[in-house]
């Protein structure tokens, strides 16, 4: 790129993947792969993503984590629409936005610390259709200070990207409603108001995979990339106890000092970055990733097979990384976010405080600098997301909210009828963001608020 940046390319475009031994599934895939590509960048190196739509649908790419200024972020209206395509696409109400056809450029500062962050189809309406049809993938931001921590790396840190999916007979995915009838067929709707959920959990697209591993440390960065499903893991060793799962990061990066859980939850969207310590098991043992939270085929996610003892030189640290405690001011602004069932246009759908998403209706002016405390409330499950920055947890029904929630965030799952408040600092950008349900029905029933940073 002209500006010095590093510059990947990725096209956008169908394929056919085989998930399902002897079927194929057709996908929509950054570079027609399911993930798509695992990006790599480093903190303080800009980097451009140049998106080419060969798709028959408009697009818009988000950096789930990234700090990105507004034109960059994939803001729900700002379409790459199909190259070769000159249709008008309006979408609904006539909202528009900055409408690039066929091929755009993302920039991205990175100026932001190393994380686990992932990148995902963000178009008004139709996140959950395209997400599940394949549009999402890693990006892996790297830094000094993790380079200079001797955490298991190369081919003992294992990127895990876990999603459901239900499979047609020929091996498609089942999504229910893929185009605008969804949204005119109330029965349809009821039917997903949980959101859509699959009977098959697939790692990195894969359906119940064995890892084959050494005795030795990994590091799992974990996401739960699913639309609507909530796991919980723990590793299951035969006859044995659960390994622990020794957390050092979360959604934003390093936590100050490792955690260790029995397990872990993962509401979609959150990412937790473990190490797990599998030397203490004989060659020949199967370790199970489990989900506590599953019921027949989904309560089992993968299986690490140790097949080798193998020098290890890595270890946790007791200290991982400078943490910036966000302190409130006396004084700081509060906000109340009500996410609830509620009236949108003529049936029901998802709002936040009783209004649904209208991109030119702001639910919050931020300044940016200000540590603000935000209070969300909630009927039923909702993995809250705001962008453009960070935040972190105060407390969950007004008390510790416990190791689980340590960390930078930037979703956070508020339980049925519970009140979590978080601190937000927006900086650097000023414009246009969104905060939503990571819910991703949810979202497209459009639980969703602009947030507008001066
Ligand atoms: Cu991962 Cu606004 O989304
Ligand atoms: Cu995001
Ligand atoms: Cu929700």
């Amino acid at each position: 790129d002209r500006s010095g940046a590093e510059l990947y390319r990725i096209t956008q475009r169908r394929a056919h993947v085989e998930i399902l031994p002897g079927t194929r599934t057709p996908v929509l895939g950054y570079d027609g792969i399911f993930p798509g590509p695992t990006i790599e960048s480093r903190r303080g190196r800009p980097l451009v993503v140049r998106h080419r739509n060969e798709l028959d649908v408009p697009t818009v790419v988000h950096l789930h984590g990234g700090h990105t200024p507004h034109e960059h972020d994939g803001w729900p209206l700002d379409l790459v629409l199909p190259a070769g395509d000159d249709r008008d696409w309006t979408p609904h109400h006539g909202m528009r936005g900055e409408v690039a056809r066929g091929e755009r450029d993302y920039r991205y500062p990175m100026e932001q610390r190393a994380a686990t962050l992932w990148y995902h189809d963000h178009r008004m309406d139709f996140t959950g259709p395209a997400v599940y049809r394949g549009l999402a993938g890693f990006h892996l931001v790297r830094d000094e200070v993790e380079d200079e921590l001797p955490l298991p790396r190369e081919e003992r840190e294992l990127p895990l990207m876990i999603c459901d999916r239900a499979f047609a007979e020929d091996g498609s995915f089942a999504y229910p409603a893929f185009d605008e009838a969804m949204r005119s067929l109330p029965g349809v709707r009821e039917e997903w108001m949980e959101g859509v959920l699959g009977d098959v959990v697939l790692v990195n697209g894969a359906p119940w995979p064995v890892h084959e591993i050494d005795a030795a440390r990994y590091r799992l960065r974990l996401l739960n990339a699913s639309n609507a499903r909530r796991y919980r893991l723990a590793l299951s060793v035969p006859g044995g106890p659960d390994l622990p799962l020794t957390q050092i990061g979360s959604d934003g990066g390093l936590l100050a000092a490792p955690v260790s859980h029995d397990a872990v939850e993962l509401a979609p969207a959150e990412r937790f970055d473990v190490v797990v310590d599998f030397s203490v098991l004989p060659v020949g043992t199967e370790v199970t990733m489990v989900n506590g939270l599953g019921a027949g085929g989904t309560d089992r996610v993968m299986r690490f097979r140790v097949v080798r003892r193998a020098p290890d030189d890595s270890r946790v640290p007791d200290r991982l990384a400078e943490v910036e405690r966000l302190v409130v001011p006396p004084g700081a602004r509060r906000r109340t976010f009500r996410f609830s069932r509620g009236a949108v246009d003529d049936h029901t759908g998802w709002t936040i405080n009783g209004r649904s998403f209208h991109p030119d209706d702001s639910h919050a002016d931020s300044r940016l600098g200000e540590v603000e405390v935000w209070r969300l409330v909630t009927d039923v499950h909702h993995p809250v997301h705001v962008h453009l920055d960070p935040f972190q947890v105060l407390a969950r029904d007004g008390g510790d909210p416990g190791p689980a929630d340590a960390g930078w965030k930037d979703t956070v799952d508020i339980r049925p009828a519970e009140v979590v408040d978080i601190a937000v600092r927006f900086t650097d950008y000023t414009g246009r963001f969104v905060m939503h349900c990571h819910n991703l029905e949810h979202e497209d029933m459009a639980m969703m608020a602009t947030v507008r940073t001066t």
